[in-house]
C-alpha cells in the first residue's frame, strides 16, 4: 500500500480532491483506519478529554504525547500520522517548541507536528518547519485557548474576529506549514480562506468548502456518550452495541453459559 506524504496532501488540493482526517489514539484503532486508507491520522491532544477523561487538553504531557503516538505509528502502513504538540511545549520557546517536534518524529515516529495560533507562533512554526519537521497550523476555535475564548465557540462570527482569522491564516502558511485545521468557523469564511491558501486546510466544524475534513475518531463511532458537538455526523452509534455485549457477558457468565465446551481446553 502506497504511503501518503505531504506532498500527496498537497497534490490533493492541487486536483481539487478532498483530504480525510480522523484522530486515534491506540496501534489498533490506527490499525483499522488505516486499513481503511485515510489521508492522514491525527494523534490529537484530544486524547486528554476522550482517553484520560480530562476536561480540556491543558493538562496533556509530552509523554503522554509520545506514547500514544509510538502506538498509532505501530498500527499503520499507509496513512499520514501528525502528533498534536501539547500545551506548553512550544508557547515557552523557540527552543522548546523544535526540541519537542523534533522528539515527536525522532522517538514517536510521527511525520508531522500539529499546534495552535496564528500570527502569534509563525516564529515557532517557521522553525520546526526549517528544520525539516512538516507543521500542520490549526486556527479558529483553538482548545489550548479555552481559558481566553471563555468557552467552546465558533470563531470569527465578528468584522475583528474575522480579519484576524484571514491574517492568522495568511500567517500559518507564510510560516512553511503543509496544512491548516480550521475549527468551529462560519463555513463562508472557511471557503473564503480555503481560497486565498495555497495549502490545504481541513475542517472541524468549518463546512464542506474546506480541502479536507477531520473528525474525533470516538465522535464518529458514537463512543463519547452524552458529548455531541453541533459538527459530529456519528456514523454509527457503538457505545449500544458495547452495552449490548458486556451485558451479554455478564449475564453467560452469571448462569454459567460462558466458556462452553467451545470455548474450552479437554
Ligand atoms: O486534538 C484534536 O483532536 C484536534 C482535532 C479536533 C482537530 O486538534
Amino acid at each position: 500500500m502506497k504511503k501518503i506524504t505531504i506532498l500527496d496532501i498537497q497534490k490533493k488540493k492541487d486536483e481539487g480532491k478532498k483530504i480525510s482526517m480522523l484522530t486515534a489514539y491506540d496501534c489498533n484503532t490506527a490499525r483499522m483506519l488505516d486499513e481503511c486508507k485515510v489521508d492522514m491520522l491525527l494523534v490529537g491532544d484530544s486524547v486528554g478529554n476522550v482517553m484520560l477523561g480530562l476536561d480540556t487538553t491543558l493538562p496533556v504531557t509530552m509523554d503522554e504525547m509520545m506514547h500514544h503516538t509510538k502506538a498509532v505509528v505501530r498500527g499503520r502502513k499507509h496513512s499520514l500520522v501528525v502528533a498534536d504538540m501539547p500545551f506548553l511545549s512550544y508557547q515557552v520557546s523557540v527552543e522548546d517548541a523544535k526540541r519537542n517536534a523534533g522528539l515527536l518524529v525522532k522517538e514517536g515516529g510521527a511525520e508531522a507536528v500539529k499546534l495552535e495560533g496564528g500570527e502569534n507562533v509563525e516564529d515557532c512554526i517557521k522553525a520546526i518547519c526549517d528544520m525539516d519537521v512538516p507543521v500542520m497550523g490549526h486556527i479558529g476555535l483553538t482548545p489550548q485557548s479555552i481559558h481566553r475564548m471563555g468557552g467552546y465557540k465558533v470563531q470569527g462570527k465578528e468584522e475583528r474576529q474575522r480579519e484576524k482569522l484571514i491574517a492568522d491564516a495568511l500567517a500559518v502558511e507564510r510560516a512553511g506549514a503543509f496544512s491548516v485545521v480550521l475549527e468551529a468557523v462560519p463555513s463562508k469564511l472557511a471557503g473564503e480562506i480555503t481560497e486565498k491558501l495555497r495549502i490545504p486546510t481541513i475542517g472541524i466544524g468549518a463546512g464542506l468548502d474546506c480541502d479536507g475534513q477531520v473528525l474525533v475518531i470516538n465522535d464518529v463511532l458514537g463512543l463519547s456518550g452524552k458529548f455531541r458537538p453541533k459538527f459530529v455526523k456519528q456514523y454509527a452509534q457503538l457505545e449500544e452495541t458495547v452495552k449490548d455485549a458486556v451485558s451479554t457477558f455478564i449475564d453467560e457468565v452469571q448462569t454459567k453459559k460462558f466458556p462452553s465446551e467451545e470455548f474450552s481446553f479437554k
